[in-house]
């Protein structure tokens, strides 16, 4: 296959053609001589991308999401391989619990799915040998998101540490301290900033959701890695409804300064959290957003609020690089042919009834987004116009070293 049109390819917008076999970019170049070249004239050839943190559920939480339904609503906004996170009902902390999650992902996701292995006070001493019963067969991407604050799964910074001083390992972190957190709805920034600065003390992390320009700047001047999400970058508290996100929105002036601060950060990704609207009236904490990441950045890159480069590399480059998703970094003879083509002309107000996440609702409604057109994974059309031409089961366990079924 090859494809021709304008795509982004070694930082810059690329005028050319992509030869394409067996899935992966065989070569880049500005003519072929062939008459089986699928053009895509009108838009713009963008690496598909890569969420490293998203919430599918499943298990016990069908009602709000399942790997089928968040895989499907990922692929709807361009994203090709996902980070699930542990925090399903039951956790996944041990080796027996991962293993059956994958065997579902295996049969039920339309992208390319990997797992994160949890962290608890209970599983602390066995995480070793956790990890390397697992990885005999698969392998995990990071061990996390660890919690310093949670109802069933927090970890004190004593055991991180030990951890951190046992495994060579990504760890991946949601920092917020659970001294400065003295009622569940009270999240100061303090508790954020106070999180960062200890674990930093100790080691090198990757922080989840970074939600205040302090912590930004801390996670920057370390060696540790600094993830951001939509919502703290264009959403401030007391502004919408169903607001309640770990971290809390913050301020207005916070979410500009962290906007304005966008690359100092080296990741973005959605934390999609779906519930559903009666668990959000009840308090739940979290907003589905892995179908509206690349959209609503892409947007604000039309807007020349950030740059494309600023936003490929987060969503594409350095999540692969960090995660160690090898095939997944971008436009590149040798990776996979994973595309998502936009019409940067084509504009539209984001509606929940036009999204396919379980949680029927967004804290986006409204927003101006740009939806991919076309979407390629390994070299096979995925979705076309809102159509999609793959099945469940279609996307492969990332970096899985044998098929398990
Ligand atoms: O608001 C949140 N919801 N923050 C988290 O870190 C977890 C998430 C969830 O799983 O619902």
């Amino acid at each position: 296959m090859i494809i021709s049109g304008k795509f982004f390819y070694k930082n810059n917008i690329f005028e050319g053609c992509i030869v394409v076999e067996d899935g992966v970019i065989v070569d880049i170049r500005k003519s072929v001589d062939s008459n089986e070249v699928v053009n895509f004239p009108r838009g713009l050839i963008l690496p598909a991308g890569i969420d490293v943190h998203v919430h599918f559920r499943d298990f016990e939480e069908r009602y709000k999401e399942t790997i089928e339904s968040g895989s499907l609503s990922a692929l709807h906004g361009g994203i090709c391989l996902i980070v699930d996170q542990p925090n399903t009902k039951p956790p996944i902390v041990d080796d027996k619990t991962y293993i059956e999650r994958i065997k579902k992902a295996e049969k039920t996701t339309f992208i390319d799915y990997s797992l994160n292995l949890g962290l608890t006070e209970g599983n602390a001493r066995k995480i070793s040998e956790i990890l390397s019963r697992i990885e005999e067969i698969a392998n995990v991407p990071a061990i996390g998101e660890v919690f310093l604050q949670h109802r069933t799964m927090q970890v004190s910074y004593e055991t991180l540490k030990a951890v951190r001083n046992e495994i060579d390992k990504l760890i991946t972190v949601h920092a917020e301290d659970a001294s400065l957190i003295p009622e569940e709805s009270v999240r100061p920034k303090e508790a954020e900033i106070v999180a960062v600065r200890r674990c930093i003390e100790f080691g090198d992390f990757y922080f989840c959701h970074i939600s205040t320009p302090e912590a930004l700047e801390m996670i920057h001047r370390s060696k540790s890695f600094a993830e951001v999400t939509p919502h703290h970058l264009l959403l401030s508290a007391g502004k919408i409804e169903f607001e309640r996100v770990n971290p809390p929105l913050r301020s207005e002036n916070d979410r500009i300064e962290l906007l304005k601060n966008f690359s100092k950060a080296d990741v973005i990704a959605s934390d999609h959290a779906p519930h559903t609207i009666e668990d959000k009236r009840e308090g739940a904490p979290g907003f589905p957003g892995v179908e509206t990441i690349y959209p609503l950045m892409l947007n604000l890159v039309r807007k020349r609020v950030i740059s494309l480069r600023d936003l490929v590399e987060r969503i594409v480059v350095n999540p692969a690089k960090i995660f160690g998703f090898k095939g997944y970094s971008g436009i590149e003879i040798g990776n996979y042919a994973n595309f998502a083509m936009f019409d940067l002309s084509d504009v539209r107000k984001i509606k929940a009834e036009d999204l396919h996440s379980k949680a029927g609702w967004t804290p986006y409604e409204g927003f101006d987004a740009i939806f991919p057109k076309t979407v390629f994974i390994r070299g096979i059309k995925a979705l076309e116009d809102g159509e999609v031409l793959v099945d469940r089961g279609f996307g492969h366990i990332c970096m899985t070293k044998t098929r398990m079924t």
